[in-house]
C-alpha cells in the first residue's frame, strides 16, 4: 500500500517535468524550380508582376535562361478555435506570420492565386481578436498584404495564446498552381529586419518563450536532405541521441546588423551568429588555399537562404579549387551528382576542437528536376557584404548536421549526420 503521502510527494515530485511541453514535428522538404527571369521579376515587381520596361537589364543576366532551385521546409499548424489547419514554411530568420483570409475570394484577381491555398475564416474562431492595421509582406514567391489578426496557433500540441499574424486579403503568387505553402512559423530569437515586410509581429518561436510553453527554452531541427525524407523539428527539448554524442557546442554571440536593410542584415537581426575561424577545403596539408591563415569570421545560421555565403575572398579560393573542372562561373550550378565522389570534404572550423567536416553527400543539395532527374547543386553563392566577415550557413551547411538551439545557455550544439 503506499500512503497518501507518497502520492502527494510523487506529484509534486513530477509537477515540475509537466509545467511546459514538448512537441515533435515532422518537416517536409519541397524543391521549386524556377526560371531566373521569373524570381527576379518577381523581386522586382512582386504585387504588379507587370512586364519590366524595355531594355532593362540586372547584372546576373547570363543567368537569365537558367533554372535554379530553391528549397522549402514545410509543416502543419493550425490557427483558431476549432483549429484550421494551414501549410507553413519552417524559418529560422522569420518573424512574421500570415494565412490567407476566406476575404481573398472576394477579389476575382486574387481569388485566382488564393483558391487552391486553405484560407482563414474569423468567424469560425470563439479565439479571434481582429485589429485594423494594415500590412503587407513578401515571403518565398509570395507577394501578400492585409490586416493584422490574433488567434490561437496550434503546432504539434502545443498552443501559441495571441500569435499576431497578417490576415491576407490581397495574395498573389508566382507559383504556377497553388502555393506549396499557406504560412510562416517564423523561429527569429530576435525581431528579424526584413525590407519584405512591415508586420514587425513577435516570431511563433518568439510567443513560445514569452509565454513559457515550452518545457526548457530549446528546439532542434533537422532538415531533410531529399525531398522524399521527412525532417524534424523538435521544441521545448533536445533529442537525446544529440546530448549522447559529441556535438560541436557554440556559444551565439551579440552581432549588430549592417544598417541598410539587405539579405544579409536580415539574416543578421534573427539572432542565430556564432564566431568562425575558418573555412577550408580538405586536402594533403601544404595544398589548402583558404587555410593560411585563420582569422575570425562571424557566421549565421539560416534555413531561407539555400547556399553558404562566403567573403569575397575566400569565396573565390575555395570555389576555384573545389574541382579542376570547377570555376567560378560555375557557382549556383547544378552537377550530375556522381561528382560526389570526386569532390573534397569542406573543413568549418569554429574554434579549437570545435570542427565541422561536410563531405560532399552533405554540402551538395540534391534536387530532383522533372526534366534532368537528380542534380546536385553547388553549395556558394555571394551576398553582397561591405566588411568581408561574414558567413552565412544557409540550407547546404544546415542540412548537414544535427542543429540543437538552447536559447537559455545561448549556445548552438551541432551534430555531424552519419549516412
Ligand atoms: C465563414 O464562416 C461563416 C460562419 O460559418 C460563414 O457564414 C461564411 O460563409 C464563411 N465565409 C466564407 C467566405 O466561406
Ligand atoms: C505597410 O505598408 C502599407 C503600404 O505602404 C501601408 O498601407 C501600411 O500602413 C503599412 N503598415 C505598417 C504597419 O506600417
Amino acid at each position: 500500500m503506499i500512503s497518501n503521502e507518497v502520492y502527494l510527494v510523487l506529484f509534486f515530485a513530477l509537477l515540475p517535468v509537466c509545467s511546459g511541453a514538448t512537441a515533435t514535428i515532422p518537416i517536409k522538404r519541397t524543391t521549386i524550380r524556377f526560371k531566373f527571369d521569373d524570381w527576379q521579376l518577381y523581386n522586382e515587381y512582386a504585387g504588379a508582376f507587370q512586364q519590366p520596361e524595355a531594355g532593362h537589364q540586372h547584372p546576373l543576366s547570363r543567368h537569365d535562361q537558367s533554372t535554379f532551385y530553391h528549397i522549402l521546409y514545410t509543416t502543419s499548424i493550425a490557427i483558431g478555435n476549432p483549429p484550421q489547419p494551414f501549410t507553413a514554411s519552417i524559418d529560422l530568420s522569420w518573424s512574421d506570420m500570415f494565412v490567407p483570409s476566406v476575404e481573398c475570394l472576394q477579389d476575382p484577381v486574387t481569388a485566382q492565386y488564393c483558391r487552391g491555398q486553405n484560407k482563414y475564416n474569423s468567424s469560425l474562431s470563439t479565439t479571434y481578436h481582429p485589429s485594423k492595421t494594415v500590412t503587407e509582406l513578401m515571403y518565398e514567391g509570395l507577394s501578400t498584404s492585409g490586416y493584422l489578426s490574433q488567434d490561437v496557433l496550434g503546432v504539434g500540441g502545443l498552443v501559441i495564446l495571441d500569435q499576431q499574424f497578417e490576415e491576407a486579403t490581397f495574395w498573389r503568387s508566382m507559383y504556377l498552381n497553388a502555393a506549396p505553402l499557406d504560412s510562416a512559423l517564423g523561429l527569429a530569437r530576435l525581431q528579424s529586419r526584413t525590407p519584405a515586410s512591415n508586420a514587425s509581429t513577435k516570431s511563433a518561436l518568439r510567443n513560445m518563450l514569452d509565454q513559457k510553453v515550452l518545457s526548457r527554452p530549446v528546439f532542434s531541427l533537422r532538415l531533410p536532405r531529399r525531398d522524399d525524407e521527412s525532417g524534424e523539428l523538435a521544441l521545448g527539448y533536445s533529442p537525446l541521441e544529440v546530448l549522447a554524442q559529441s556535438a560541436v557546442t557554440l556559444p551565439l554571440i551579440e552581432a549588430t546588423p549592417p544598417k541598410e536593410l539587405s539579405q544579409l542584415s536580415y539574416y543578421i537581426s534573427s539572432g542565430y551568429t556564432v564566431a568562425l575561424e575558418s573555412v577550408t577545403i580538405q586536402s594533403s596539408p601544404g595544398n589548402n588555399p583558404g587555410g593560411r591563415k585563420p582569422s575570425t569570421y562571424k557566421a549565421v545560421f539560416t534555413n531561407s537562404f539555400d547556399y553558404i555565403s562566403l567573403p569575397g575572398t575566400l569565396l573565390t579560393e575555395i570555389q576555384t579549387n573545389l574541382h579542376p573542372n570547377l570555376g567560378m562561373d560555375d557557382q549556383l550550378a547544378d552537377l550530375d551528382c556522381s561528382m560526389r565522389d570526386d569532390l573534397p570534404n569542406i573543413v568549418f572550423s569554429f574554434g579549437k576542437n570545435a570542427v565541422i567536416v561536410l563531405t560532399p553527400w552533405d554540402y551538395l543539395t540534391e534536387v530532383r528536376d522533372v526534366e534532368k532527374g537528380m542534380r546536385c547543386v553547388l553549395p556558394f553563392a555571394y551576398l553582397q557584404q561591405a566588411d568581408d566577415e561574414w558567413v552565412v550557413l544557409g540550407s547546404a551547411f544546415m542540412e548537414g548536421v544535427y542543429s540543437v538551439f538552447d536559447l537559455e545557455k545561448g549556445e548552438v550544439s551541432l551534430l555531424m549526420l552519419k549516412e
